[in-house]
């Protein structure tokens, strides 16, 4: 049966079987390849997306789970590629491979809409979940404190 939901606020369609994950809907059907398949077992953090606003393992989410809602990727983050931490994620050279980081900006993302003006021991709590294996752990802390302050 169809699944109607919305990805980066444009309207789809999709008709899969029950249970699909929402990572392969975006990635095989809906081209969005900005989303990464890592650990399938919701332990690295590569395939965060937004699900009306909250953090979701998309390897994780039966496609299902989303019918009337709203799904938000790092093609959808912004406009323009210019979202503060974007911005900042350029300013402070964060990626090394670069894989991880599209889940890395997602789960700094819905820190920052619901926490402004984290503590640096609120960054690293909350950005436990992702995984880097290239260690770029520093960089991303300095970039979401960058992200804060020059917004
Ligand atoms: S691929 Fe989803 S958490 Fe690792
Ligand atoms: S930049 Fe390579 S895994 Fe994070």
């Amino acid at each position: 049966m169809a699944v109607d939901f919305r990805v980066n606020g444009r309207p789809v369609s999709v008709d899969v079987p029950n249970g699909t994950r929402l990572l392969w809907v975006l990635r095989e059907r809906l081209q969005l390849t900005g989303t990464k398949y890592g650990c399938g077992v919701a332990q690295c953090g590569a395939c965060m997306v937004h699900v009306d606003g909250q953090p979701t393992f998309s390897c994780q989410a039966p496609i299902e789970m989303v019918r009337g809602r709203s799904v938000t990727t790092i093609e959808g983050l912004s406009p323009d590629s210019r979202h503060p931490l974007q911005r900042a994620w350029l300013a402070e050279r964060v990626p090394q491979c670069g894989y991880c980081q599209s889940g890395q900006i997602m789960n700094a993302a819905a820190l920052l809409a619901r926490n402004p003006r984290p503590t640096r021991a609120e960054i690293i709590e909350h950005m436990s979940v992702n995984i880097c294996r290239c260690g770029t752990y520093q960089r991303i802390v300095r970039a979401i404190e960058r992200a804060v302050k020059e917004g």
